[in-house]
Order: C-alpha cells, then structure tokens, then sequence
C-alpha cells in the first residue's frame, strides 16, 4: 500500500515540475511528496540547465534544496512567486479547498501560497475529501504564550470540537516558526472559510491549516492514471451541498 502511495507521489510530482519553466521562482512546498518533487526539479534543473530560483516553504525543504543544489533566495530579492508546487493533507473535490499542516509547516505554506501566482498542489488520490475534516485533523498554529487558554477557547468556541497539542518524541513541537500546533477536530466543515476567519480572530492563534482559494489546481495521481484538477465551484454564495 505505502509503495503504491509512493508510486503515485512521485509520478504526481513528476508532472508537477513539468509546470516549471526557465526564470521563474518557484515555492517548494513540504512533506514527503514536495520532497520528491524537489528531487526532480532539481535533477531536471541540471539536465536542462533552467535559471530558477526558489523559496521554500519550511527549513527542512530548504535544507534539502540547497544540497541538491537548487538556488534559493529570500522575499529579500523577491516579493511573490510564480509558481508554488506543494502537497495537502486534504483535498476538497469540488473547491480545491485544502487541509495542510500535518508536516507543521502550514505558517510559512500559507505565507508563500497568498504570495504565489499559481498554487498547484501534487498528491495522491488517497488525500481527495467531499468534505474537509473528514479524515484530517485542521492544525491550527498558536503562540507558546497561553496556549492552554489558546485551546479553551476554541473548544468553547465550537461546540464538541476537540483540540489537542501535537507532541514529538514526548515534547510539545514546535514549528518552524517558534510555535505550537493543536490539532483540532470539528466534525464535518461545511463552511471552511468561515471556519478559518472566526478562528483567526482568536489573539493566541497565529494562522490555521485551512486554505481556501489559494489551488489554482491539483495534480492527482492514482488508480486512474495522473489528472489536472480544477476547482469547479467557484462563488462560495453557491451552495454545492449535494457534494459534502
Ligand atoms: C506540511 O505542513 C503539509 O501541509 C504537507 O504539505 C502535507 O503534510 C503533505 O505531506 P505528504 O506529501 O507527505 O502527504
């Protein structure tokens, strides 16, 4: 199952980076498939001799670009990207609605998503959802400072939503940014752009894992082959009910 899931990661990245062209700033996303496909770009970097330079969404892809040689640059030298390759923990069919942020990376993907011309996501079949929260958690990013009352007040906030802090090796993580991360449960999210706003009206949270209207695609690689997928409903007024 995990090789098949491997096979259909890299042939998604692969046609991702097809996407790239010479002179552009390309986004590297993270996570297992951003970091096969960073290993394809750079590969074909070389082959091709392109001039591109990229930004990346969290320190361990970037750590891993530059060893594959790929140039980075900071917002120092550029301001927004064309081009963003990332992966998604949940894709919603019908809006390229995502969940992202199981890698902890979602504060610095968010950033580089607003900045980006293009958001293509690459994945696997297995992260296509009719609903978000239907298999992932939503990470919310919060600041160290007051967490717990951080953490009361979205459980007050919606009724029956769980949160809870995500450790690493018996720690609490903290995020590139220098934050901690509650994943949260709120049962089927049928308004997740309200969703997100409400909760970052929150002080003590600092961005959420809920991205809406930022995939102008996703590459979805699976049983049936690889497909380009748009976002069919389009006008968040329209009710596309019948599809959650
Ligand atoms: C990182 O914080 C996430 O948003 C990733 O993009 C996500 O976890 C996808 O990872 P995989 O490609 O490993 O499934």
């Amino acid at each position: 199952m995990q090789d098949y899931a491997n096979y259909y990661k890299r042939q998604a990245a692969a046609a991702g980076i097809e996407l790239v062209e010479t002179g552009m700033v390309v986004g590297l996303g993270s996570g297992s498939t951003s970091e096969i496909m960073i290993e394809l770009l750079a590969e074909r970097v070389k082959q091709e001799g392109l001039d591109i330079a990229a930004i990346a969404t969290s320190v361990k892809s970037a750590n891993l670009a530059e060893q594959l040689g790929l140039r980075l640059v900071t917002f120092d030298q550029y301001v927004s990207i064309d081009l963003t390759l990332d992966g998604a923990d949940e894709i919603q069919i019908s809006r390229l609605d995502l969940i992202k942020g199981l890698g902890a990376a979602l504060w610095r993907e968010k950033i580089v998503a607003a900045c980006s011309d293009r958001l293509v996501i690459l994945a696997d079949e297995s992260k296509i959802v009719t609903y978000l929260g239907q298999k992932s958690p939503v990470p919310v990013e919060v600041a160290q400072f007051g967490w717990q009352t951080t953490r009361h007040h979205i459980m007050e906030l919606f009724d029956g939503a769980e949160a809870e802090l995500r450790h690493k090796s018996g720690k609490a993580l903290v995020t590139d940014g220098g934050n901690y991360i509650l994943d949260c449960r709120f049962g089927e999210i049928t308004e997740p752009e309200e969703l997100d706003m409400l909760l970052t009206t929150l002080p003590g949270v600092v961005v959420t894992g809920i991205f809406c209207r930022f995939a102008e695609h996703a590459i979805i690689a699976g049983e049936e082959g690889v497909r380009m997928i748009e976002p069919i409903v389009t006008d968040y007024d329209q009710s596309d009910a019948g599809l959650a």
